[in-house]
């Protein structure tokens, strides 16, 4: 039964994956945006140096995480309406969580034309979220996010992509071992061979400089679980940390999401019963698998859903999908702080008390 209604929520969610691309495309990123918010600066920062850390007692050590979503990966920061903030850090390490997910548009920073450099304003401001997470004993994980037209015009855009993470992993080389890096964010709209060998050849350009930071790399078609079983990584890179996302069923995930065309006529879906509980059983059963057959740490970088369905199911749908990954040895990162998905209610300053109880009974 489950198994039957698997190529409809394919379908779905491929159709809506489309469509949320088409949203998010954004013109060739030149001149450089220069708002980039003012910062308190925080002391030189004395951080241990770094020492390699074993993928799978990395995987283990980022243990429940937080996505700074709609911030550092908005077109500009703010446009989104979040903007990310001090205090954000310490509420996230007060409630327990032990990993940011900081999702970011270097795109929007870097230049049109070789050699692509970035905007050393932005690794600035990246630089003092990646020090406000490790001063508080968090883990980061620093992606590319929403580079929209590397997924559009993939060969054309392709070298920028790879200076982009050559300055990257330049930059960051001798951060701690907790700093991860994750190639890229949901790639999609192009094959799943085409993009394990893109994956590949990135990799390289950050192994000249960071030759055992450990990575996370997922699979193509929105690093869903379909997409995760087509991944391949290099075999002779111990140092690799596979990723995927979660949010099936879209329909109760994405009802009334503004950049999911047709998602209002999902609004009101709720999530709960038994057979709803065993597609998630199924998914976390086939990535699970995967990560064993292939002998690699898997973490589930995002998860969430929307603030349009109703709280009892979020909540519901939340926690058993945290329960699932983690009965699995899955460590993950919900999907978002404080944005659209909100766990946490920036007005107030403080937790949306049953999605915090969800993520952290
Ligand atoms: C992906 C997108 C992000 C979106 C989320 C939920 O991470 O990059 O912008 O909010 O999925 O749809």
């Amino acid at each position: 039964m489950k198994i039957d209604k698997a190529p409809v929520l394919l379908t779905v969610m491929l159709v809506c994956a489309m469509l949320i691309a088409a949203c998010s495309a954004q013109p060739t990123p030149i001149p450089l945006p220069t708002v980039i918010p003012t910062q308190t600066p925080i002391p030189t920062p004395t951080f241990a140096p770094f020492v390699p850390m074993d993928a799978a007692a990395q995987a283990d050590a980022l243990g429940r995480g937080m996505n700074f979503g709609n911030m550092l990966e908005a077109p500009s920061e703010g446009a989104w309406n979040v903007t990310l903030q001090e205090s954000y850090f310490d509420a996230v390490k007060d409630a327990g969580f032990k990993t940011i997910r900081l999702p970011v548009r270097w795109s929007a920073y870097t230049s049109a034309e070789p050699p692509y450099t970035i905007d050393p304003a932005w690794f600035e401001r990246v630089d003092w979220a990646v020090q406000n997470a490790l001063a508080r004993d968090l883990n980061i994980v620093v992606n590319v996010h929403h580079y929209s037209e590397l997924m559009t015009d993939t060969e054309r855009e392709l070298p920028r992509f790879q200076a982009m993470w050559r300055q990257i992993a330049e930059h960051y080389k001798d951060y701690p071992a907790n700093l991860v890096f994750e190639l890229y964010n949901e790639p999609n709209g192009m094959s799943a061979k085409r993009w394990n060998e893109i994956a590949a050849e990135t990799l390289e350009g950050v192994r000249e400089s960071n030759p055992t930071r450990n990575v996370m790399l997922g699979g193509t078609d929105f690093n869903s679980v379909n997409g995760l079983l087509e991944l391949q990584l290099p075999k002779d890179d111990p140092h690799l940390i596979a990723t995927f996302h979660y949010y099936l069923p879209l329909e109760f995930t994405h009802q009334g999401a503004d950049w999911v065309n047709g998602s209002n006529a999902w609004l009101g879906t709720t999530w709960g019963t038994g057979n709803d509980k065993s597609y998630i059983d199924y998914d976390m059963d086939r990535a699970s698998r995967w990560a064993k057959e292939n002998a690699r740490p898997l973490w589930l970088g995002e998860f969430g859903a929307y603030r349009k369905a109703d709280m009892d199911s979020r909540a519901k749908w939340t926690a058993y999908t945290a329960r699932e990954a983690e009965r699995h040895k899955i460590n993950w990162a919900y999907w978002d702080f404080a944005a659209d998905f909100a766990a946490y209610d920036r007005a107030e300053n403080a937790w949306i008390q049953p999605l915090l109880k969800a993520l952290m009974p």
